[in-house]
């Protein structure tokens, strides 16, 4: 894993071709503001995400146009931007005012600049809790510092990190930039789907009782049937959608609330009524 003054050390070759020809493209012919691969940041430097990798990003958080995207930290934009070419809605908090200033002439200059917008703010003091799609590129201790606030984000909001991790919040999927892209340093992200709060007590019906401990996506628990007490297998949750085995059986459902739809082996229905969140 990479720490904060690794991510100043690949800085020199990050310098190479990529970052400074994107560069040149996003430069209005009326700006003079070139950044630097390294400069200072707020609470981090701006080093590029390759596209390759943005590319990558995109694809395993699945997005669709009904998705809004937020950028924390969004550099010369070139994320929001490559994102609003796919045809969502985009939003980029960045605190360099210039870097600012040269990701809306980009969008401009790309013709997206209706869906990619830009604002100067410090991600630790915004809203960005609309966004169903979170992209990052920080450092392990900011993405632990945001930890909280993703988690208490929408279920199914997909978070998608470059190279760094959110402690051990074990990603639901990462990815590697790919043999193509030649990349040599921040070549890998990760994916987590923000999971429902299912932690509890729940009334099933006549299929028993569910006791559920939650860690993140992970579960674990009894399903209580009578005087039998069957332990819970391979039991997950992908944002508000809940799976578990129990005794022999794969239950499904899907979670809003106090509430849980599901089905039994893909037939019969059952209705999970929350009776306390443990
Ligand atoms: C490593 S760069 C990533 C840029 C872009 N997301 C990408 O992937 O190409 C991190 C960016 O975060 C910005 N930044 C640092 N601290 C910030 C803060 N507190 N609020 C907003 N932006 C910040 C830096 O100026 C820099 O542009």
């Amino acid at each position: 894993m990479f720490t904060r003054r690794q991510l100043a050390g690949v800085c020199a070759a990050a310098l190479l071709a990529t970052p400074a020809a994107w560069a040149q493209t996003l430069e209005a012919p009326a700006s003079t503001y070139s950044p630097t691969v390294g400069q200072q940041g707020k609470d981090v430097i701006w080093v590029p995400t390759q596209q390759a990798l943005i590319d990558r990003m995109l694809d395993m958080a699945e997005v669709t146009q009904q998705d809004y995207l937020v950028d924390l930290g969004s550099g010369d934009g070139r994320t929001v931007i490559t994102a609003a070419k796919r045809g969502l809605r985009a939003h980029g908090i960045e605190y360099n005012p210039d870097m600012v200033a040269l990701s809306k002439r980009a969008a401009a200059n790309e013709g997206v600049a209706e869906r990619a917008t830009f604002e100067q703010a410090d991600i630790f003091e915004s809203d960005f809790s609309k966004a169903s799609v979170v992209t990052l590129f920080l450092l392990p201790d900011l993405n632990l510092k945001l930890r909280p606030t993703l988690l208490d984000m929408k279920p199914g909001t997909r978070v998608v990190s470059n190279s760094f991790m959110m402690g051990d919040w074990q990603p639901d999927a990462s990815v590697e930039s790919g043999p193509t892209a030649n990349c040599s340093s921040f070549c890998r992200a990760h994916l987590w789907i923000i999971p429902a709060k299912a932690a509890g007590v729940w009334d099933l019906g006549n299929q028993g009782q569910l006791e559920l401990k939650q860690t993140y996506q992970a579960l674990e628990g009894t399903l209580t049937q009578g005087s039998r007490a069957i332990p819970l297998q391979d039991a997950k949750l992908k944002g508000n959608e809940i799976t578990f085995v129990a005794d022999g059986k794969r239950y499904a459902g899907t979670l809003e609330g106090t509430r849980i739809n599901g089905r039994v082996d893909g037939g019969s229905s059952w209705i999970g009524s929350r009776k306390n969140s443990g």
